[in-house]
């Protein structure tokens, strides 16, 4: 499927927009509410975003249960009916996690990003249902209605995950915005130290990178991507609070000298460049050791 067809499968349903327009303000209002669970459902604590990892389980799991249906079938194998109902609990039960994760990711997009991640959801709350009634109608002896329901649940749901790809290797939502920017190995000079006045912010631009250049309390030359590595939001329009400077588009906090992320929803830290002050000039290079 291409991105094109991704695109066109969601611009096929337009109220799908209306819908997440109304339904993210309160959510993101929970979650900015909420540093720590915030934190914890972005994955700032693992340094990659949390959510594509935790679709493995379910994906995995239903994937699992739809070979071995069909192993039970070929062999009429009982091992191999009752490990297809417990692959599809498991996937059941590790699409909630996954759920929560996805609805973080998705509070802060807008345009056909949102309008795609909302038909990711919809689809996968469709699967959900139609394996949760699967595993229903295998309990009560209904083997055949279950393994038909699962089959079609797994459809929608490949359907889905490919939505999901598609928003990552398509259009960049969760992929480190920072991954391309220019690491200078030697000093180049970018500023006259006379401009840089205090604590403000500087920006320049080194090989057609855009670098945050300041000053720490402590008075130490800092410089970091000004791109944010969460969806690319410019740093230098952020406000500063002590040594950290947050996105002004989602709220991201880094440390202007490290990068380093102190708040999500950003789950990679910034680039960091070695400043130094000579004859008058800032000039910087990438850092040697992050
Ligand atoms: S672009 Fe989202 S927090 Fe910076």
């Amino acid at each position: 499927m291409s991105l094109e067809l991704t695109k066109r499968i969601a611009n096929s349903v337009p109220w799908v927009d209306d819908v997440a327009k109304r339904a993210q303000p309160p959510v993101q209002r929970f979650l900015r509410s909420r540093p720590g669970l915030h934190n914890l459902l972005d994955g700032k604590w693992l340094g990659v975003p949390l959510h594509p990892a935790l679709t493995d389980v379910p994906v995995g799991a239903w994937t699992s249960a739809v070979t071995l249906d069909l192993v039970g079938v070929l062999t009429g194998s009982e091992t191999a009916d009752k490990a297809a109902d417990g692959a599809l609990a498991v996937g059941i039960a590790g699409a909630l996690p996954a759920a929560v994760t996805g609805t973080a990711d998705w509070r802060d997009l807008i345009g056909e990003e949102r309008r795609i991640a909302s038909v990711h959801a919809l689809l996968n709350v469709a699967g959900l249902a139609l394996n949760v009634t699967s595993l229903a109608q295998r309990s009560r002896g209904n083997r055949g209605a279950g393994r038909a329901l699962s089959a079609a649940a797994f459809a929608i749901s490949g359907t889905a995950a490919h939505l999901g790809g598609e928003l990552s290797f398509g259009l960049g939502v969760r992929v480190n915005h920072t991954f391309a920017d220019a690491r200078p190995s030697e000093f180049v000079a970018v500023a006259d130290e006379a401009d840089l006045d205090g604590l403000d912010f500087k920006t320049v631009t080194v090989e057609g990178t855009s670098v945050l250049l300041t000053r720490s309390q402590s008075g130490e030359l800092c410089a970091i991507a000004n791109t944010c590595s969460h969806l690319g939001g410019p740093l230098g329009d952020g406000a500063r609070d002590g040594d950290t400077v947050a996105c002004p588009w989602h709220g991201s906090r880094f440390d202007v000298c490290s990068g380093a992320v102190i708040e999500g929803p950003a789950v990679f830290a910034q680039p960091r460049y070695e400043v130094r002050a000579n004859a008058g000039k800032i000039e910087l290079r990438a850092a040697t050791a992050e």
